[in-house]
């Protein structure tokens, strides 16, 4: 055999909102041997609803595993050879299910669906002194009130589906999150499957109490929910379960992660200070508060970065979420049919030396933070007689880096300290242009990521972790750990005058019905 596919490896589930695939590395580095992946449907029901199918879910996964197993022994090296598997997914999606068959009782409620905002509307009405207040549970959860979290969903499938209900009342329910109904489903399901979370996917529920890191009995109680239906909450990083069938049969799963922060591990931003900015279907910037919480005043989540080991401090984080990034291109695809594909991006929108004043919010489904408004719906203005599809295809692009500037203005009143540095990943950053414009319109240092595959790699990382207690996370990855750096180039009264448009585009955005 290869000498060099002699393992050890670790293998990474990174199950996300449009695709599921399984990686494995070379344990402790970010060499990836092999990997398999797979795309998953999104049912959109109607208007503002998207669910996934579970059993989609949890069988693409297990082609994926199979697919990347096969791989690695057509090149030489040994399933048995790998030590362990993290997980790694889509945060917020909520999934209820029947403990005595193992089936689901609905379809998952995807995190960007927008079905509960008629549940947030009756949840704001309970607060008392008629208070409205969507940041009422901040100090209990670290987040706002919106239909983006998996407490409000979970409340919608209570409310709108007989059988969860009754399943609920019976005391025969099981929520989980993605990770939870993976990781149920590879130990064995109804046949002895472990019911478990980790402590960032239950930083997204608004169950969570932010401090204590348990379920909140305050919470529950806003909501409307029994205890009983919720997983136990474990670190990010301990012995979870064992995998019950399949090519994987008997290797434990030893890290769960949300992707978010699972990115965040893996672009080592592992000191306070440190942050990074994925860009998928949604922008999620990650800002490492290291082991306190800091409330934001600004419209950021306070959400759990990691805690790697039960006996190891939780790492806080504050995050601003944006729900559409590279969907908007999906948009402009599908739905307007201006590209025809997302790689043509890049080149259209360098055929034009700037968007001639073209604005575009892409607020589909509201807008996020720092907004936090779901009644935000999108706007395209500025056009004029000269306008041309790059002109609104190079908007699109500076719609996304506007909406970082938005979260890195609040991220610096929160913390004070303007961030010198943004790490970066994910889809769109293999665009230059697109990061030569993040850069020119946030005024600061622009870092790719060597591997664009961060989410996959900090499972692995903390999956190994837990094996291997004497890794050092914070050393080097590979040979050379360089990474492409990108400097503005526009002065600051440029930058600050576009983003004052931008400021009256999103006016318009969130009031455009008045
Ligand atoms: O909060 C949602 C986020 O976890 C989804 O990430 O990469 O699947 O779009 P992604």
């Amino acid at each position: 055999a290869d000498v060099n596919m002699s393992g050890p490896f670790i293998g990474a589930i990174d199950e996300g909102t449009t695709s599921a695939r399984f990686m494995i590395f070379r344990a402790g580095t970010d060499d990836i041997v092999c990997y398999h992946q797979i795309e998953v449907p999104s049912i959109f029901v109607k208007e503002g609803w998207c669910e996934q199918d579970p059993r989609v879910i949890t069988n693409t996964v297990s082609e994926c595993i199979e697919g990347a197993c096969k791989k690695l022994v057509a090149l030489g090296g040994k399933v048995k050879d790998i030590l362990a598997i993290g997980i790694t997914n889509q945060r917020e999606s909520t999934l209820i299910w029947d403990k005595n068959t193992g089936e689901a009782l609905a379809n998952a409620i995807i995190w960007l669906d927008n079905r509960t905002t008629s549940t947030v509307e009756d949840l704001l009405e309970t607060i008392p002194n008629n208070a409205r207040n969507i940041n009422y549970l901040r100090p209990l959860c670290g987040l706002p009130l919106s239909p983006y979290f998996s407490g409000v969903k979970l409340r919608w499938l209570r409310d709108n589906v007989a059988t969860v209900k009754r399943a609920m009342d019976a005391g025969d329910a099981m929520f989980g999150t993605i990770d939870t109904w993976l990781m149920y489903n590879l130990t064995g399901g109804v046949n002895g499957g472990v019911h478990k979370t980790d402590v960032t996917n239950a930083s997204r529920t608004m169950l969570m109490n932010i401090e204590t890191l348990q379920w909140d009995g305050n919470l529950l109680k806003f909501f409307g929910l029994p205890r009983s239906i919720l997983p136990e909450i474990c670190s990010s990083a301990e012995h979870f379960g064992v995998i019950a069938a399949g090519s994987l049969k008997g290797i434990p799963i030893t890290a769960d992660l949300g992707d978010q922060q699972a990115a965040l591990v893996g672009q080592q931003c592992l000191s306070k200070g440190q942050a990074k900015a994925t860009y998928g279907t949604g922008c999620f910037l990650l800002y490492n508060t290291g082991p306190s919480i800091v409330h934001s005043q600004h419209g950021l989540l306070t959400t759990v970065g990691y805690q790697l080991g039960r006996k190891a401090s939780p790492y806080y984080a504050l995050e601003g979420s944006v729900s559409i990034a590279g969907a908007a291109f999906n948009w402009l695809r599908d739905n307007i049919g201006l590209i025809q594909n997302t790689g043509q991006i890049e080149t259209m929108a360098s055929m034009v030396d700037n968007s001639l004043d073209v604005y575009f919010v892409p607020a589909f489904n509201g807008l996020y933070a720092p907004y936090w408004n779901q009644d935000a719906r999108g706007v395209l203005c500025g056009l004029s007689e000269e306008t041309t599809s790059e002109h609104i295809v190079r908007a699109t692009l500076e719609a996304v880096c506007f909406q970082v500037r938005d979260i890195l203005d609040s991220m610096h009143k929160d913390c004070k300290i303007p961030l010198a540095k943004l790490m970066v990943d994910g889809g769109m950053t293999v665009n230059n242009l697109f990061l030569q414009l993040q850069s020119d319109l946030v005024g600061i240092h622009v870092l790719r990521a060597k591997i664009a595959e961060t989410t996959a790699l900090g499972a692995a990382m903390a999956a190994y972790k837990t094996i291997a207690p004497q890794y050092n996370m914070e050393g080097p990855l590979s040979k050379s750990d360089e990474r492409d750096v990108v400097k503005p180039k526009i002065n600051s009264t440029e930058r600050n005058l576009r983003y004052q448009k931008w400021k009256m585009a999103i006016e318009r955005s969130l009031n455009w019905e008045t």
